[in-house]
């Protein structure tokens, strides 16, 4: 038998029936009149909202879109959060359905000229990843008859330490290394551009609140040099996140309230330089990963060489994460569970794999399980973020999964 990762904590406590947005895991699939589906529950999403706002101090709370674009997450969480983070034109599209483009900034290494015009255009700001994309964006700027606002990306000297995604402190073809950013700074300025602040992105998924806590205090310390050495002080420094979610057994959850009160401090005590500046943080998996299940029926039940294999007819295609094949380098179980016997004691132990023609389609491996019969419904959890939009939909032709999104 393999560990699994601990449910989120709205979930772990139930018996009999799982019940998401006050509706049961059946409910949710006859209301989806198929399966497999992916329910998002927005009750956890305002809750994780309501607890940064109430650990960090007065700084704005960026949604990064790319975690779950679903519309009607992102109808959801807009009037929720002070701003959206994009990385593509198709991003920028989304989120400018639901926020004025004055709050979205779209960051990524490799804007198209179509992607850098679509966003002169809506007036959203530029996280600018190179002076030649700088370039280019003032010569589209210039045939548009539009200012462009940018923020300088900054690939920091700085790495989040443990962070499962390091973004920082090495080669990178994200953001313009810390050495070059003020010459940047000052050439954008100088030609006029709306000049907004810095990015600064150090890493992904950290458990660790210490090691956040750290980069943070070296980013301000950053943003801080860079400033000087630029001669203008930033009206926003976007800080990066980081803040990551325990997807695996022995992962404890981030002590959110530590990183703020440390936030605190150390804005309290910033430099002059950044005296008038705004503060952002944005998030993507915090916000929504513990929010979403993904539901999938077992089709058949069997036996191969002394191990139980549960076949569902949802796997990779769906939720490419669980079976260990996004972001991981080592293959480790997500939570899952029976969804009508919540809290039954495990009798076995099997294995959790989808339809498709490939060994890697394994989205539980020799877990402990209540026993399982054909038409139960699996739930995986922690599927809100890098679920849907993170995984081949089309391989093998399998039709996609539906996406509800629970009213408050
Ligand atoms: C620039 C940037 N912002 C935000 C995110 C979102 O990360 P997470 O979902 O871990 O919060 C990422 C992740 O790749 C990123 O690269």
């Amino acid at each position: 038998m393999k560990p699994m990762g601990a449910l989120p904590l709205e979930f772990a406590k139930q018996s009999g029936p799982l019940v998401l947005g006050g509706r049961t895991a059946d409910d949710w699939a006859a209301h989806a009149g198929d399966t497999p589906l992916f329910v998002y529950d927005m009750a956890i999403v305002t809750a994780r909202i309501a607890r940064f706002r109430a650990a960090m101090p007065a700084i704005d709370l960026h949604y990064a879109i790319k975690a779950n674009p679903h519309a009607d997450l992102l109808a959801a969480i807009a009037p929720l959060v002070d701003g959206l983070d994009v990385a593509s034109s198709g991003e920028l599209e989304k989120a400018m359905t639901v926020k004025p483009a004055g709050s979205i900034s779209f960051a990524g290494p490799g804007k198209r000229d179509d992607e850098l015009a679509a966003a002169i255009t809506a007036g959203a700001t530029l996280n600018v990843e190179s002076e030649g994309e700088a370039a280019r964006a003032f010569a589209i700027g210039d045939r548009l008859g539009l200012t462009p606002r940018m923020a300088v990306r900054v690939n920091p000297d700085i790495e989040l330490r443990g962070s499962g995604m390091r973004m920082g402190g090495r080669a990178s073809p994200f953001g313009v290394d810390a050495v070059r950013a003020a010459a940047l700074v000052r050439a954008i300025v100088a030609a006029g551009a709306d000049w907004r602040g810095f990015h600064i992105y150090a890493g992904s998924q950290a458990l660790d609140a210490g090691a956040i806590v750290e980069t943070q205090a070296a980013t301000i310390a950053l943003a801080a040099r860079l400033a000087e050495e630029a001669g203008v002080p930033p009206p926003l420094v976007n800080l990066g996140g980081g803040f990551g979610v325990p997807y695996f057994s022995g992962d404890v959850a981030l002590e959110v309230e530590r990183v703020g009160e440390a936030l605190a401090e150390a804005l309290g005590a910033r430099p002059a330089i950044l005296g008038e500046t705004r503060f952002a943080i944005e998030l993507g998996r915090w916000l929504v990963a513990e929010a979403g299940v993904y539901l999938t029926r077992v089709i058949d039940v069997k036996q191969s060489q002394g191990e139980t294999f549960v076949v569902v007819d949802g796997g990779l295609n769906h939720q490419l994460a669980a079976s260990g094949n996004f972001g991981t380098v080592v293959r480790r179980n997500y939570p899952l569970a029976v969804a009508a016997r919540m809290g039954d004691a495990p009798t076995e132990t099997v294995s959790v794999v989808g339809p498709l023609c490939t060994p890697l389609d394994r989205l539980g491996d020799k877990i402990a399980l209540p026993p399982v019969e054909v038409g139960d419904l699996i739930a995986i959890f922690m599927a809100g973020a890098y679920g849907a939009s993170a995984s081949p939909t089309a391989f093998l032709g399998h039709p996609p999964a539906s996406e509800i999104v629970t009213r408050l």
